[in-house]
């Protein structure tokens, strides 16, 4: 079996964030979502791993490198438009040949893994296995109709009268068959080739299309508060020790993770938290649910369940809420909220962005 996995895309539900990163590499507990992505096709015995990549290629190929680091060969594709999940099914068609394969979306992290899907897919001898997940509002996502076999039905993409509570997370099993499928649709209404419509039309032709449930965590990672979600759930799984660096006059408290060469100055830190290494923590008061990454500076100030991104520089209080922290913002967190971007004590710029817990 081989891997693809979809990097490409816009991100727009996160920008601004998305203006100096791709959301792939946005980090859930210091991790960028690939490498929990990479880490699970890994799991398979997977070794043969095409990666498709958008206008951030470059930072993408920088941070995964050629794939030895994960005991795997990556193969970049560039897509020059994101013109949908199916289109990258047909622009990897050299790399996958006829080989079965697990198309997984490289900003979906989910957290107990696919080995079980994989396995139901070789079972089921299918053309195409579905991940599916039960969702309390399925309007949202693609949703699959199953017969009592587990055989899909019909699938239907953000449905407004959804027939079935299963939505498609973003790992997908397919066989060759598939190719066909992709290269008979045509593009939808928003311009993409869409994959619900190649599985819909294997369907129809008469293929095998199974869907497997997994009832794990999972989160698609799209936007601020799902990235803040996703990255206290991970940091639950911390078991901590409390490392080196603290000067004696902070409290560590619970499963705290220090890198190495990060100092913790009169500073009390309730874990789960990690904080990467060689960044500074002085006179703060860190909260559980708080990633801190490499080489940042933070002074007084008061977070919890956040996400500091690498080379942050974050100083002054903030109300509690949970944060998403840009590296390129200088951050002064008393600020009032509601003064103009760039005044006296207002928004130094629009790069920290608070949601509700
Ligand atoms: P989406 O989250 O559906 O799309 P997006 O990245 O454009 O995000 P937004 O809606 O915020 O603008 O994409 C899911 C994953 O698939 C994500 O990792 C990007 C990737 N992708 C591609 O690689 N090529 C594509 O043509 C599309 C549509 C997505």
């Amino acid at each position: 079996m081989k891997a693809l996995v979809l990097a490409g895309g816009l991100g727009t539900r996160l920008r601004p964030f998305t203006e100096t990163m791709p959301k792939q590499l946005m980090p859930i507990a210091n991790q960028p979502v690939l490498e929990h992505v990479l880490t699970n096709i890994r799991a398979l015995g997977v070794r043969e791993i095409c990666v498709v990549v958008g206008e951030w290629g470059p930072a993408i190929e920088a941070r995964l490198g050629d794939g030895s680091r994960f005991g795997a060969r990556i193969t970049y594709l560039r897509q020059e438009q994101p013109l949908g999940l199916a289109h990258c099914v047909a622009l990897a068609r050299p790399f996958l040949g006829d080989d079965d394969f697990v198309m997984y979306l490289g900003d979906n992290v989910v957290e107990s893994g696919v080995a079980e899907l994989a396995e139901d897919f070789r079972n089921h001898r299918s053309d195409a296995h579905l991940a599916v997940a039960r969702v309390t509002d399925p309007r949202a996502f693609g949703v699959a109709e199953l017969d009592t076999e587990g055989r899909v039905l019909r699938l239907v993409e953000k449905p407004s009268r959804p027939r079935s509570d299963l939505a498609l997370i973003g790992v997908y099993f397919f066989g060759p068959a598939i190719h066909r499928a992709v290269a008979a649709i045509r593009p939808s209404a928003r311009g993409e080739l869409e994959i619900t419509d190649a599985v819909q039309r294997l369907v129809e032709g008469g293929a095998r299309v199974t869907a497997g449930e997994y009832d794990g965590y999972w989160k698609d990672t799209g936007s601020v508060a799902d990235l803040l979600d996703c990255n206290r759930r991970l940091l639950d799984a911390l078991e901590g020790d409390v490392g080196i660096g603290t000067d004696g006059r902070s409290s560590l408290n619970g499963p705290v993770r220090l890198g190495p060469g990060a100092t913790v100055v009169r500073s009390v830190i309730n874990g789960p938290v990690v904080v990467g290494a060689g960044s500074l923590i002085e006179d703060c008061h860190i909260g559980p649910g708080t990633s801190i990454g490499s080489g940042c500076v933070l002074r007084g100030a008061e977070l919890r369940n956040s996400i500091v991104l690498d080379g942050a520089r974050v100083t002054g209080r903030s109300g509690g809420s949970g944060s998403l922290i840009s590296d390129t913002a200088e951050v002064h967190l008393d600020t009032p909220p509601d003064a103009p971007p760039g005044a006296p004590g207002g928004q130094p710029n629009a790069l920290a962005r608070e949601v509700a817990p």
